[in-house]
């Protein structure tokens, strides 16, 4: 992320009443931490000049966030940022919304659940996100919390346990394409969040509220497996080496949340660079995020 740091000074770009930002980090990071999500906003603040941006923080502290995005379910972090969300005052008008990683997935349960409760949430914009779930947590990389190789192992061999779905929150996401059936059963969240299990309108109805889903994947990702969940894509069932792009996959063909529909009306954006987890460039982000997403205009 340092390379954030050199380009503060570049262009700054103009924008009357500027959308405001939700984001939301990773696994093992926080809110505010001045070398990641921290430096966003402030980013963010220099490009689009008087831009409000909320970088969600799950708890009441910045540990205890941090602590969160291992420990608290899911379901509830959601629930607790719908609220959240709802009495911000500076979200009134609407919003744009970036998810980092795994606050990808979160971000669009929030959507799909609360969408309908919310001020309109223009696009939601995902950073490397784990849509169809991981299969592998290959490297822990830059995140050096020793709670990450805990996950790492724990995972392996026992993410559906009941225990294990219910404290950790990788294991939620955890899509064993050799065992589908015991992945659609016991995933407490994103078997959920995708419809796999019944079909929530609500989910399908919300999802479709977006202007645009924006999905970002990063083509030489360590720590993602398979990278092309990041695209809503994922090994086909039964085995572990043969991908589907969503487009070949049952979700999609049989329109279980309404991607198809919003692929066919260009709602549906995939955008890749060519680096490694959130790696991505400043440059690259103002000119393929910034201005055609958060400041509205195509112009490069
Ligand atoms: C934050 O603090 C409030 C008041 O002490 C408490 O009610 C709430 O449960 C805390 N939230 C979390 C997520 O720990
Ligand atoms: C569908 O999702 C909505 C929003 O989260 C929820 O209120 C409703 O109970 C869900 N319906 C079913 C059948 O689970």
């Amino acid at each position: 992320m340092n390379r954030w740091l050199f380009l503060l000074f570049s262009i700054k770009l103009i924008s009357a009443d500027p959308t405001p930002v939700v984001l939301w980090h990773g696994m093992g990071d926080t809110c505010c931490m001045p070398y990641s999500l921290g430096l966003v906003k402030y980013f963010l603040e220099k490009q689009i000049p008087d831009v409000y941006v909320n970088s969600i923080r799950v708890g009441n502290s910045t540990i205890a966030d941090l602590e969160n995005s291992y420990f608290m379910n899911p379901n509830k972090q959601v629930q607790y940022v719908c609220d959240m969300l709802a009495r911000d005052p500076n979200l009134q008008g609407g919003f744009n919304a970036i998810g980092f990683s795994q606050g990808s997935q979160f971000l669009r349960a929030v959507v799909q659940r609360c969408a309908h409760k919310l001020p309109p949430i223009k696009n939601l914009i995902t950073l490397g996100g784990q849509h169809q779930g991981v299969y592998g947590l290959p490297h822990c990389g830059a995140i050096r919390h020793r709670s990450c190789d805990y996950v790492r192992k724990l995972l392996n061999y026992a993410a559906y346990y009941d225990w294990v779905q219910s404290s950790l929150v990788q294991a939620t996401y955890w899509h064993d394409p050799l065992d589908e059936k015991t992945y659609k059963q016991k995933s407490e969240f994103l078997a959920d969040i995708n419809n796999e299990r019944e079909i929530n309108q609500t989910y399908i109805d919300n999802l479709n509220r977006l202007e645009n889903l924006v999905l970002v994947k990063f083509d030489k990702d360590t720590i993602v497996q398979p990278r092309e969940t990041e695209w809503f894509g994922f090994y086909a069932p039964g085995q572990a080496k043969k991908l589907l792009r969503l487009q070949e996959t049952e979700l999609y063909l049989q329109d279980r949340l309404g991607l198809k529909k919003m692929d066919e009306a260009g709602k549906l954006k995939f955008l890749s660079y060519p680096g490694n987890h959130l790696a991505f460039s400043q440059e690259w982000f103002i000119s393929k995020i910034i201005k055609p997403y958060l400041i509205g205009t195509t112009e490069v």
